[in-house]
């Protein structure tokens, strides 16, 4: 069947719907109003002619149509309001993936997003954050309206020092602290001083890599195992390592207590720095929080953390716990004076770090992500009891294990789904899937990368059933055997 309406109803504007092929009228009519939506011609927002009129126009039962809305606004594509019709859903908007290339699966136009990166950006702490601003205005020396000193204000160095004793065991003192805006700023400034080749870990976030590379400094792949990094991997050559000990990201272990010992006894016999990227390390659920490396040796590991993960990635503030002899350089590397985040900013988070704000967010965080968490698995258990999820014990994200070769179908079939996802393989430094078949490492694995914390309350139980929608079924469990003759008595 081909069908085409103009719809004068939609916005008062022409919306030509096809109808095309055969088979189930519903099915084919809810693609074509899918296909409307993500191509950008019925906008969030946009009302629906009601049902009998859209039926009319296209010659189809008004139950059909009717039906198709309700499925539609099921899956999340629509939304329905008594009294105000039917509306493409505000959600419906494209969700742009946090650092990732747009690939031909992201490009449709996702309703739901589950791609690792953020906390929802509704939950930042306005009234508490607008107290500490008002305070550290107030409280603010003159001296912090003039030119800034590159290593950062000294209230949120002293603050920080503090707080990253008490919770990640660093050794910190405030002079070790240089501030910068965010981890991957401060990844920059150390490749600057540092030079390579730096080893990282053959799963982590590509556009650290890029970064690194950009500022001239390649990488090679350290295989990682259950255990995190296998830091006997290291060698004299490698100038620095960048791991994140406490969350292997993605892939969600913590580093073993042996490897921990290992990898600062190399930093020692060569020279090499190890970069301790603690992007998450606030938020683990089942136990007390895994300490930093840093705390085992600060002459040899640099802290590298922000606030991205625990308040919002918009602030753009972060810090490195440098090693003396690396605090010089990197201030240098900076510039004379502080140009990367706003001493007023700074100012604030001071004040709400001493004013205990930032505990209690991070507390209201970790409860809130660690209910999310479990009903990710909980709708796993029940829905789909053959997939397994790993890395759940910290963090904002949890990965499906999937069976061999399904991961990009398992991708496609979320974009299909409106679904926002990553797969393992996308995380995998380039070179890695080769390395570890040939050494016989670990396989690579399939599996899907669920950032857990980014989507609205209201939004995530329809992600997660748009999630294990798209998981490949059960794989087909092996033909039972033949029946056996009854034995002989
Ligand atoms: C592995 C990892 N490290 C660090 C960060 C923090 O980056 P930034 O402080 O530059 O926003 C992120 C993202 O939030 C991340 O995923």
């Amino acid at each position: 069947m081909d069908s085409w309406v103009n719809s004068a109803e939609i916005l008062g504007s022409d919306l030509p719907l096809e109808l095309s092929g055969t088979g189930n009228r519903r099915a084919l009519l809810m693609d074509a109003l899918r296909e409307a939506v993500r191509s950008g011609r019925l906008a969030p927002g946009t009302r629906l002619p009601p049902y009998r009129s859209l039926a009319a126009d296209l010659g189809l039962a008004r139950n059909t149509v009717a039906d198709a809305y309700a499925e539609l606004v099921a899956e999340g594509w629509l939304a329905a309001r008594q009294g105000s019709g039917t509306r493409v859903a505000e959600r419906a908007a494209p969700v742009t993936p946090v650092h990732r290339p747009r690939t031909p699966e992201r490009a449709a136009r996702p309703v739901h997003d589950l791609v690792q990166g953020q906390p929802d950006p509704s939950v930042f702490p306005r009234t508490a954050w607008l107290a500490s601003a008002r305070r550290a205005l107030a409280a603010a020396p003159d001296d912090a309206f003039g030119p800034g000193d590159p290593h950062g204000r000294p209230e949120l160095r002293r603050a920080l020092a503090g707080y990253l004793a008490r919770v990640r065991g660093v050794r910190a003192s405030p002079e070790r602290i240089v501030l910068c805006s965010g981890a991957a700023h401060g990844l920059r400034l150390l490749a600057e001083v540092v030079g390579g080749p730096w080893a990282a870990e053959e799963y982590g976030l590509p556009f650290h890599r890029e970064l690194l590379a950009s500022h001239g400094v390649g990488t090679r792949p350290l295989g990682v195992d259950a255990d995190g990094a296998r830091v006997d991997g290291l060698t004299r050559r490698d100038r620095a390592v960048l791991l994140t000990p406490a969350h292997q990201f993605p892939t969600g272990g913590p580093l073993h207590p042996a490897r921990r010992a290992a990898v600062v006894d190399w930093a020692r016999a060569t020279g090499g720095l190890v970069v301790e990227d603690d992007y998450d390390g606030e938020f683990r659920y089942d136990r007390q929080p895994v300490g930093a490396v840093q705390g085992l040796d600060p002459e040899h590991v640099v802290l590298v953390g922000s606030v991205s993960k625990s308040l919002s990635p918009a602030l753009r503030i972060g810090w490195m716990v440098l090693p003396q002899r690396l605090v010089a350089p990197v201030v240098a590397a900076k510039g004379e004076r502080e140009q990367f985040s706003s001493a007023t900013e700074q100012l604030t988070l001071a004040d709400f770090v001493e004013s205990g704000a930032y505990d209690r967010q991070v507390r209201r965080m970790r409860q809130r992500h660690r209910r999310r968490r479990d009903q990710l698995v909980a709708a796993l258990h029940a829905r789909a009891p053959h997939v397994r999820v790993t890395g759940i014990a910290a963090g904002l994200h949890a990965v499906l294990e999937l069976p061999p070769g399904t991961e990009r179908s398992a991708v496609r079939a979320a974009a299909w789904q409106g679904l926002a996802v990553e797969g393992l393989g996308d995380y995998l430094h380039p070179g890695a899937e080769h390395r570890t078949a040939a050494a016989s490492l670990v396989p690579h694995r399939d599996g899907l990368v669920v950032g857990y914390a980014t989507p609205a309350e209201s939004a995530y139980p329809e992600a997660l059933g748009a999630l294990c929608r798209s998981l490949p079924p059960v794989s087909p469990s092996p033909a039972p055997a033949p029946p056996q003759p009854p034995a002989a008595p």
